[in-house]
C-alpha cells in the first residue's frame, strides 16, 4: 500500500487563527490539508469557498486537498484549481458529468478524486476508476464534522483496494479518531481525513496520537 498520509479537515479549526493552525500541522509533519467545501444543496450545511485557502498557500508547502460537496462541481473545478488546489474530489452522487469533471481536473495537471457517500456502492463508480488518482470513500453522511464512523463502509474499503492494488490512493473521510484509525487503514485506506480528532484541543499532541495509533503492530 502506498504510504499512510494524515489529512487534517480545517472545517473543524479555529477560524480566527487558521494560518497558524495550519502551521502548527505542517510543522508536524502532516502531507495533506483537507478543505471541506460544502454549498447547502448537495449537503444541508454551508461551509466556504476559494476565498479560504487561496490566501493560505502562499505561507504552505502542504499538499490541498479540496473535497467539492457541491452539486454540479463541473461549474466551480477550475476556480478551485486557479485558487491552488493540488487536487479536486468530486461527487459521484453530484453531477451528471463525471467525465467533465475528471477531465477538467486532468486538464490543469491536478490529482482527480472522486467521492461516494456511505450508501454509494462501489459498482457507481467502477468505471471511472482507471481514470482516478483517488476514490474517497465516505464514513458519515457529508455535511458535518464531529460526527460518528459508519462500519458498514468497511468492506468498499477492502473491495477498492483489491481492485486497485496496493498503487492507489484511498481516503477515508468522517469520524476517524486515534480509537479507530488504525482498523480503518487495516481495511486498505491509505489517505486518513480527521477534523475533530486533529484540531479540538493540542493540534500537536493530536497528530502525533493519531500517527502513533497506525503505526501499532
Ligand atoms: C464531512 C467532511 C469531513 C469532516 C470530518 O462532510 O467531509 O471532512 O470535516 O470531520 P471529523 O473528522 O470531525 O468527522
Ligand atoms: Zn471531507
Amino acid at each position: 500500500m502506498k504510504n499512510f498520509k494524515l489529512a487534517p479537515s480545517i472545517l473543524s479549526a479555529d477560524f480566527t487563527k487558521l494560518g497558524e493552525d495550519v502551521a502548527v500541522c505542517e510543522k508536524a509533519g502532516v502531507p495533506w490539508l483537507h478543505i471541506d467545501v460544502m454549498d447547502g444543496i448537495f449537503v444541508p450545511n454551508i461551509s466556504f469557498g476559494t476565498v479560504i485557502y487561496e490566501k493560505l498557500r502562499k505561507q504552505s508547502e502542504l499538499f490541498f486537498d479540496v473535497h467539492l460537496m457541491i452539486t454540479e462541481p463541473e461549474r466551480y473545478i477550475e476556480r478551485f484549481i486557479a485558487s491552488g488546489a493540488d487536487s479536486v474530489t468530486f461527487h459521484i452522487e453530484a453531477t451528471k458529468k463525471p467525465m467533465e469533471c475528471i477531465e477538467l481536473i486532468k486538464k490543469h495537471g491536478k490529482k482527480v478524486g472522486v467521492s461516494i457517500c456511505p450508501e454509494t456502492s462501489v459498482d457507481v463508480i467502477r468505471e471511472y476508476l482507471d481514470k482516478v488518482d483517488m476514490v474517497l470513500v465516505m464514513s458519515v453522511h457529508p455535511g458535518y464534522g464531529g460526527q460518528s464512523y459508519i462500519e458498514d463502509v468497511n468492506p468498499k474499503i477492502t473491495e477498492i483496494r483489491k481492485i486497485m492494488g496496493n498503487d492507489f490512493d484511498i481516503q477515508v473521510d468522517g469520524g476517524i479518531y486515534k480509537e479507530n484509525i488504525k482498523s480503518v487503514v487495516d481495511c486498505g485506506a491509505n489517505v486518513i481525513v480527521a477534523g475533530t480528532a486533529v484540531f479540538k484541543g493540542d493540534i500537536k499532541e493530536n497528530i502525533k496520537n493519531l500517527e502513533a495509533a497506525v503505526c501499532v503492530q
